[in-house]
């Protein structure tokens, strides 16, 4: 068997797959599933500076190949993780957690960190996929200058490695990666989820309470792709791909793009304990290439 570790900014994870925020809850509800220990690291659900209910259902939304959120945040705030949940996760389970925080202001963003920083987490992922309060409500990751200032300025007072997480839902994500980059992030982790909408053509509503939600899972992977390629020949800091992945062979195809870490979401929806099947497909693939460390294949994609 071949070498699985990885360095990522100076954190050790045993293999390269994690998992995306708001997809594993924190952690613990998927211990039944699968030891956490199988995991690289896990991705918490995302935090805001204070707790939020997330919106009103339905919030969720079948379509093909992936589904429609519009949870909305839902989290019991950035104190009550670092307090009581944290301290826990770290006294129970042997494995990288990376906190993953959103915020209405560079204020509560660099709050957050200087928060997140004093305890136990090995990364702290940024989304800013988030509504701009001062700048009129478009997201923070839809600017370049904006991301720039937003990850200076968060930095200043962050103490852990800062991973800031792309939004898809931009013309080009090569100038958000590399804004991200000059404001000093030490990775990027992309893809965030496509804004998108389903109506009912019977009543002309749209199925979810908050009219539009954003799409994740096989549909967008190769969007995501796509965009890995594109960010890696890019900018120089590690990146961690996401978007769809539902196998091994779909995180060997990420680390190709360029990805270092690689992170299961939707797909662990409706298989729960899909890491064990993840990790064997990479097993036999690195048997059958005589690969002896799944470092050698990132970003060795030959173009045409
Ligand atoms: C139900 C749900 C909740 C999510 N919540 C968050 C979140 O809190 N913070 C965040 O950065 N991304 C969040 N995401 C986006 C995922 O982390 C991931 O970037 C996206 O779903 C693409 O990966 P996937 O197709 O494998 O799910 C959420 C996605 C889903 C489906």
């Amino acid at each position: 068997m071949g070498k699985l570790e990885i360095d990522y900014c100076g954190v050790k994870f045993r293999n390269p797959i994690v998992t995306a925020s708001g997809t594993f809850g924190f952690g613990y509800e998927y211990n039944d599933y699968v030891p956490l220990e199988e995991y690289g690291g896990f991705a918490a659900k995302g935090l805001t500076r204070k707790e939020r209910a997330g919106n009103k259902p339905p919030r969720i939304a079948e379509t093909p190949y992936g589904i429609l959120n519009s949870v909305g945040l839902q989290n019991p705030g950035v104190e009550t993780f670092a307090k009581y949940i944290m301290p826990e996760l770290a006294k129970t389970f042997d494995t990288n957690v990376i906190a993953n925080m959103s915020g209405n202001t560079i204020e509560e963003y660099a709050e957050m960190a200087e928060i997140l920083s004093e305890t136990d987490v090995a990364l702290i992922e940024m989304n800013i996929s988030c509504p701009n309060v001062k700048h009129g409500g478009l997201a923070f990751g839809t600017n370049a200058a904006v991301v720039e200032e937003l990850t200076r300025e968060v930095q200043k007072r962050c103490k852990k490695p800062l991973v800031v997480k792309l939004s898809p839902n931009v013309t080009d994500i090569t100038e958000i990666a590399k804004a991200a980059e000059a404001g000093g992030a030490d990775g990027v982790s992309l893809i965030n989820t496509l804004l998108g909408m389903k109506i009912d053509i019977n009543t002309r509503r749209p199925i979810l309470a908050n009219n539009m939600g954003g799409l994740s899972g096989p549909a967008v992977k190769p969007v995501a792709v796509r965009m890995v390629h594109q960010v890696y020949n890019a900018v120089k800091i590690p990146i961690i791909g996401m978007g769809g992945v539902a196998s091994g062979a779909d995180v060997i195809e990420f680390m190709i793009a360029g990805a270092k870490l690689v992170a299961l979401g939707t797909a662990m929806f409706a298989k729960p304990d899909l890491i064990l099947d993840v990790k064997r497909e990479i097993n036999e693939y690195m048997d059958r290439f005589n690969i002896d460390d799944i470092n050698d294949i990132i970003g060795t994609v030959e173009l045409n």
